[in-house]
């Protein structure tokens, strides 16, 4: 039945949009501490240093000299300049400054570059585990979703010969992503080139969502951009958020191929407009400003993440992988005598520890959890404590 005349209804296509569960279980943490609980939170993928002081001085100079109105959508030519730059120092790649485009965070360049890509009839292979929104935004752009699994017994890479299997004329996009989120997985050189040589058969774009790029913990960054002539299909994205504590600010960059500069333009003129001036030379700065904060955060994460893993391996029936990038854990808890979404719900609601049900990340996210370990080694501690007492009581 349809909506009685007169009352106003949603689109079709709103029930393919997903969500991100880090949100909806960090509001649910909100309301318990409103009660007077006391919560440890591992929910949300964010650094909890703040925004190096020379990035924010930088925003507010710009605020002061009145870089307060609209600027051009692709981005200020400063910071176009400077991330290409970084990009083709770190990639060992030429980007043309004509080709980076600035958006309001990573997230909006990477659903707009889907929008532009995929369509009805289209399939779109993405990392499964895999950040939500892909999924969300395939489904919404009217594509098929194949999902190409990560295989925990091999440190969440995936494997090229799924990958062959899974690509085939109708695929319009392969997403890649490392460092991972929810697995903290690296994609190694060698899966990368046989993956280039994969897809360069065909006719699909490629989004390498590179957002962790800085935070690798032991063999350096490789990147599908860096195979060459794999430039000309790859979106190549990244961001202030992870590397320099700028989640609230919202402001990424990608290299696009030729071909997609003006679409992609287009979308950000449609929804977005701009990325506000004062935050563009935040970036700047954060970009040709001293790096010894970003190396600073990365020598205290991987300290976080050894005693992390440690701990999680000393609980009964738990095991976690050494995660080799970003700053997420992704231990297995299918020896717990519980599921996992419902070990999620309840060590909430229980220990008071806020982590995500690793399920919210796709299929082969079933029996696992994902805990953010930006939270300092004093909480981190706290939250295995909660847990091991939790487990013991079952
Ligand atoms: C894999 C991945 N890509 C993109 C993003 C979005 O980052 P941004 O804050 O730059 O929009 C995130 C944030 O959690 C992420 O984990």
């Amino acid at each position: 039945m349809g909506p009685a005349a007169g009352s106003p209804a949603l689109a079709p296509g709103v029930e393919a949009l997903g969500t991100e569960s880090a949100f909806s279980v960090l509001a649910r943490a909100r309301e318990l501490e409103r009660t007077g609980r006391d919560i440890v939170h591992l929910e949300i993928g964010e650094p909890d240093f703040p925004t190096p002081a020379h990035v924010s001085e930088a925003a507010f100079a710009a605020v002061r000299a009145g870089e307060t109105h609209y600027c051009p959508s692709a981005g200020l030519p400063e910071l176009r300049e400077a991330a290409a730059v970084e990009l083709s120092a770190t990639r060992g790649i030429d980007v043309p400054a004509g080709r980076v485009l600035v958006g309001n965070g990573a997230k909006p360049l990477l659903f707009f570059t889907i929008l532009a890509t995929c369509g009805s009839g289209d399939e779109v292979v993405y990392p499964d585990p895999g950040f939500p929104i892909y999924e969300s935004a395939i489904r919404w752009a009217g594509a098929t979703p194949v999902p190409l699994p990560l295989h925990e017994a091999a440190d969440f890479s995936f494997d090229p010969g799924e990958l062959r299997e899974r690509l085939s004329p109708r695929t319009s996009l392969v997403i890649l992503n490392s460092p991972q989120n929810p697995t903290g997985g690296v994609a190694g050189a060698a899966d990368l080139e046989a993956a280039a040589a994969l897809i360069a058969d065909t006719g699909a774009w490629i989004l390498s969502d590179e957002v962790y790029s800085r935070m690798v913990y032991d063999a350096p960054h490789a990147s599908i951009a860096s195979v060459p002539g794999l430039l000309d299909r790859t979106v190549l994205l990244d961001g202030f958020s992870k590397t320099y504590a700028m989640t609230g600010w919202r402001c990424g960059y990608a290299c696009v191929p030729e071909a997609l500069v003006e679409p992609l333009n287009r979308f950000i003129v449609n929804s977005t407009s701009c990325v506000p001036p004062f935050v563009q030379h935040a970036g700047i700065a954060a970009l040709r400003g001293p790096q010894d904060e970003v190396a600073a955060m990365l020598a205290e994460f991987r300290l976080r993440r050894d005693q992390v893993v440690a701990g999680l391996n000393a609980l009964p029936g738990v095991s976690c992988r050494t995660p080799q990038g970003a700053f997420y854990a992704f231990p297995n808890v299918a020896g717990v005598p519980l599921g996992a979404d419902e070990l999620a719900a309840r060590l909430l609601d229980e220990a008071g520890v806020a982590v995500l049900a690793g399920s919210a990340f796709g299929r082969a996210g079933t029996d696992h959890l994902r805990l953010s370990y930006a939270a300092s080694r004093e909480q981190l501690a706290e939250a295995v404590d909660r847990m091991g007492a939790f487990l013991a009581g079952l």
